[in-house]
């Protein structure tokens, strides 16, 4: 059994889809922790609701940044997770703690990567004029949606679609997507080849 921590900082979908494949018994693992930024995040009660301890780095009650880092830092290392998931955790990870959980860090997107990395990825591919859409789950590097890919999902972009019917229909691939990249994960079958991630 794997042990997983997931970092939410708001509504938590993506973590309650976690939360089933695992419960559903589809994922050998075991949730052992949701550490979040935000003290109001809807994700604490999914936690709450599934027995799952939670740490709150309140990102406000720090004086900066790197103060902000060092108690994140903290956070993770005690819950001695082989994995962490970042599921909808909208702050980007300083340099140290992507160093020291290289490898064992997942995040979701929801944009085809590498178009659309950052902020509003459904806003800016109907900006653009995408046709096709969809999400993404990545390792997570130094940068900013760049790290090597998992799986990808696709949705089309309809003629009346808005940002909102849009993301809808992202986020239900992503509730696939998730949990499927952390099976792979915890079954010991992803093998990173530079960029490339192989499934074995
Ligand atoms: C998702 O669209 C995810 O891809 C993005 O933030 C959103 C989080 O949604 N990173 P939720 O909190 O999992 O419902």
């Amino acid at each position: 059994m794997k042990r997983i921590a997931v970092l939410a900082s708001g509504r938590g979908s993506n973590f309650q889809a976690v939360i089933d494949a695992v419960g559903a018994g589809s994922v050998p693992a075991v949730i052992v922790r949701l550490i979040t930024d935000n003290p109001n995040a809807f994700a604490i009660e999914r936690a709450c609701n599934a027995g799952i301890p939670v740490t709150v780095v309140d990102f406000d009650r720090f004086p900066d940044r790197t103060a902000y880092e060092a108690a994140l830092l903290e956070a993770m290392r005690e819950c001695g997770a082989d994995l962490f998931v970042l599921a909808g955790y909208m702050r980007i990870l300083g340099a140290r703690i992507v160093r020291e959980f290289s490898g064992r860090m997942m995040n979701i997107h929801p944009a085809l990567l590498p178009a659309f990395a950052g902020l509003h990825a459904q806003r800016q591919a109907l900006e653009y004029g995408a046709k096709v859409s969809g999400c993404t789950v990545h390792l997570v590097d130094e940068g900013v949606d760049t790290g090597p890919i998992i799986l990808q999902r696709c949705v089309p972009v309809l003629e009346d679609d808005d940002e909102e019917t849009l993301a809808d229909r992202i986020l239900v691939e992503e509730h696939k997507a998730l949990p499927e990249a952390v099976r792979l994960f915890c079954e010991g079958r992803l093998v990173v080849e530079g960029r490339r991630v192989r499934i074995r």
